[in-house]
């Protein structure tokens, strides 16, 4: 697998949409840190591909200067197959300055349809060959054009390199779950349905779609976040966990196991609507959920008749992301429960039943927190490791193929369940909690 803990290969990363808002939002800040952590050393430079008239000291204008000289803008027309053969001849100029053996990454942060264009074109420009491929979500928008797209980006690039971005996956505390699971004793027998009565995973934003509104009404909660993120920590939590470090290689593997194991119960699965959404959006008859909430069940024995339960959206009371794990009452407890947060902060929370001091015999349930911005100085962010990764050739964090047509496939009866019942909207005060909107 990776080789990890040391520095970057000499990388070219060729970032496709580099005025776009994750570019600005995500990608450029993490390369700074990475740049200032001195991971990517000299051997390091980014091409920002783009249809603009821009130019680099433009675009890291409001940006960490660390990426001063290392950034050049590259000006291409998507469609234009002589665009992308001047493409393959700035790489060769800038392998020429740094290291003839430099490898390319090609980051494609580009709307949804564009990207097998791109594609197509870096394959006829021959730069597809020893080359990778970083590709960001939405992965299709249902089971068959998922399965189109891979079949689309295999035609240039081998499956081995290509690397699916899902940043929850890369966030600190759900890269913690595997090895917490697999290396502390204590969870390691209660962590089935002997034990365990219920799984809630809940991913609360406060904010609404932030202008993304040409996105947004082609995606929805549900294909934004469930199909992905939701599914994918929720993978993590029951697949078979991880004793060792050198167990991480097989985490794609796990969670496509656990994956192919779930189904969701359409018959229960609700969708919303915060009010004023359709004026954002300027369209009156808007369908589009803003509010996802799943129960599914997990075919493993391990799992059987354990409500999971999945909840995501925006302009809701807070932003909150975590797997609540409710254990069985057992002797004289109500049962514990055990919180892996991941926002606001990352770290674990356990309940823990004790006798209360005093002279009546009674039980009360008392906080057991760990929180690793109380002990640990700075936390990478999640894009940080995403990059490092796929320069390091890591695939562990990514989401393979295979996951994203099983995760589709968990979700094609709920949207075929959806389409079929006339999309019924519950529509919701923007502040809501949960529980308000399912009641
Ligand atoms: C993205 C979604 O994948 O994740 C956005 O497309 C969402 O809709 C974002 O706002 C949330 O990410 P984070 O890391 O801020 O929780």
């Amino acid at each position: 697998m990776a080789t990890v803990n040391q520095k970057l290969p000499a990388t070219i990363l060729v970032i496709f949409g580099i005025t776009g808002d994750l570019a600005g939002r995500y990608l450029l800040p993490a390369l700074a840190q990475i740049k200032v952590d001195g991971q990517a050393g000299p051997g390091f430079r980014i091409i920002g591909v783009t249809r603009r008239d821009v130019t680099a000291e433009q675009i890291l204008d409001t940006q960490d200067q660390s990426l001063v000289g290392c950034l050049s803008v590259f000006k291409l027309d998507y469609n234009q197959p002589d665009d992308y053969r001047g493409l393959a001849e700035e790489i060769e100029a800038v392998k020429g300055q740094l290291d003839a053996n430099a490898q390319v990454v090609f980051h494609l942060s580009v709307p949804p349809d564009v990207v097998p264009v791109v594609v197509s074109h870096l394959g006829v420009a021959g730069l597809n060959r020893g080359s990778k491929l970083l590709m960001e979500k939405p992965f299709g928008r249902d089971l068959a054009s998922a399965k189109e797209l891979i079949s689309q980006v295999s035609k240039c690039f081998d499956d081995n390199q290509v690397y699916r971005i899902d940043h929850y996956l890369a966030k600190e505390m759900a890269q913690n779950i595997a090895l917490l699971l697999g290396s502390n004793a204590v969870f390691r027998e209660a962590w089935s349905a002997k034990y365990i009565d219920r799984i809630e995973i809940v991913a609360k934003e406060a904010i609404g779609i932030e202008g993304r509104v040409g996105f947004y009404e082609q995606t929805g909660a549900l294909r934004d976040f469930v199909q992905s993120h939701l599914l994918q920590l929720l993978a993590l939590t029951l697949m078979e966990p991880c004793e060792d470090f050198a167990d991480l290689e097989a985490l794609p593997g796990r969670r496509l196991a656990a994956l192919r194991q779930l189904k969701a119960d359409s018959s229960k699965a609700v969708r919303g609507q915060y009010e004023g959404y359709r004026q954002e959006i300027g369209k009156n008859d808007s369908n589009v959920e803003t509010f996802a909430w799943l129960e599914l069940s997990s075919d493993s024995p391990t799992w059987h008749g354990v409500p999971l339960v999945l909840a995501t959206g925006k302009k809701l009371d807070a932003k909150l992301t975590e797997i609540r794990v409710y254990f069985k009452p057992v002797g004289a407890s109500q049962g514990n429960t055990l919180v892996l947060q991941i926002y606001p902060k990352e770290g674990v929370e356990f309940d823990l039943w004790v006798k209360e001091p005093g002279l009546e015999r009674k039980m009360k349930k008392m906080p057991l927190n760990f929180y690793y911005q109380d002990h640990f100085d700075r936390l990478p962010d999640a894009y940080e490791q995403v990059l490092v990764d796929a320069m390091r050739g890591d695939h562990s964090l990514f989401a393979s193929a295979e996951e994203v047509t099983a995760s589709w496939e968990i979700l094609e009866p709920v949207l075929e369940h959806w389409q079929q019942n006339g999309n019924g909207l519950k529509i919701y005060q923007p502040g809501s909690p949960i529980d308000k909107i399912l009641d």
